[in-house]
């Protein structure tokens, strides 16, 4: 049935840059951008600061420590506390993860200036839903679809095959430059974390990487830029999903918060700790772990008086290898719940729908 669907050309109705109606919208937004009551932010619902309405944060450091004597604990003590992560949450922010805090505040800056350029410049970039790469202002092809209240940047920076810097912006003029180190810096990141969460499943540490393809991995970015919004109760920056890929890094906004993740029946708005990545479970992992972890559901509400970028690290299996749940993690009483499908072929059907809760990955669900 998916693979019928083939990407259309162009989107189904012009394109309009939400960064241009926050400049003129002064205290209404059109309705194409008003989410039924059912969907709305509830803003400040979870305002309370205690430590079980965040996210968990994790000292990477405790993993250098491997076998060393004077440390014996450290290293174990953290991959449970990623173990837990994973399983009850989807979602953890990690520190001392040996990214340079000077090259992300480069690169989140970098991307805002982009922003900030002048629109016919930014224009020469507008995307299509046939690859999404380039400049956009809305996910999935649906004519009348409501829309998010964001506009973003996509592009691909692996596999080599795919990256194209005719795609990136040239402007600021150090804009290659800087996500090429970026992006460097976060495929070794994910190369670790592929690896304690593969230890953590009981597997060979390099089980989750060879399941994604080994070296033929793909990673791209996407850059959400979230305008002020007047009536942020109304409508979200972004809306409910799951990340369709394996796994994501995060750097969100140094001053605004806005994530929320779905705890249960609540959404908990992630509070970023400076430097950290958020770190999070995608739909593929769920997959090869036959939900052992889960891609966890996950929105952005946007508010009236500051904008906000963040940029979405996404560490994706090749596209075109069957995923399936590990055979070491189907038993007779865990048997596979999914059917295996390849991620060109998953992306293709997202990009056709856009955000929608986990309706994506519930659909690979083995009939029984
Ligand atoms: C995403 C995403 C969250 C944010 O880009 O997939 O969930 O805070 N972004 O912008
Ligand atoms: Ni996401």
């Amino acid at each position: 049935m998916m693979k019928k669907n083939i990407s259309p050309l162009n989107w189904p109705e012009p394109i309009v840059r939400v960064q241009s109606l926050s400049e003129t919208c002064i205290d209404s937004i059109p309705e194409r951008y008003i989410k039924p009551l059912t969907d709305r932010p509830s803003i400040n619902s979870s305002s309370s600061s205690s430590d079980a309405n965040n996210i968990p944060i994790i000292d990477l450091r405790g993993l250098l420590y491997h076998g060393d004597p004077d440390h014996p604990e450290a290293r174990a003590s953290t991959l449970r506390q990623i173990s837990e992560a994973c399983k009850e949450w989807g979602f953890f922010q990690i520190v001392n993860h040996g990214v340079s805090p000077d090259l992300m505040d480069m690169a989140r800056e970098t991307w805002r200036k982009f922003f900030h350029l002048p629109m016919e410049l930014k224009q020469q970039y507008a995307n299509s839903p046939k690859t999404y790469e380039g400049y956009g202002s809305r996910l999935g092809v649906e004519k009348g679809a409501i829309l998010d209240w964001s506009d973003y940047y996509f592009l691909h920076y692996l596999p080599l095959s795919l990256k194209d810097y005719n795609k990136w912006p040239a402007l600021p003029p150090s804009c290659r430059e800087v996500f090429d180190e970026y992006g460097r810096e976060l495929v070794k990141l994910c190369g670790r974390l592929m690896k304690v969460l593969s230890l953590n499943l009981e597997l060979e540490e390099d089980f989750l990487q060879n399941g994604f393809g080994g070296e033929d991995i793909g990673a791209c970015l996407r850059v959400n830029f979230y305008p002020k919004c007047p009536k942020p109760e109304l409508t979200l920056g972004l809306s409910s999903h799951s990340d369709p890929g394996g796994m994501t890094l995060l750097l969100p906004d140094d001053q605004v918060a806005g994530l929320q993740v779905r705890k249960g029946d609540n959404w908990i708005t992630v509070k970023p700790v400076p430097h950290a990545f958020i770190v999070n479970i995608g739909d593929q992992i769920q997959v090869l772990s036959n939900a052992i972890y889960k891609s966890v559901e996950h929105r952005v509400i946007v508010n009236s008086n500051k904008e906000r970028v963040s940029l979405a690290f996404f560490y994706n299996p090749r596209g075109d290898i069957p995923i399936e749940p590990a055979k070491e993690l189907v038993k007779e009483d865990k048997p596979a719940l999914y059917t295996a499908m390849t991620f060109d072929e998953y992306r293709r059907f997202i990009r056709m729908k856009g955000p929608c809760g986990k309706s994506h990955v519930e659909s690979l669900k083995s009939p029984r």
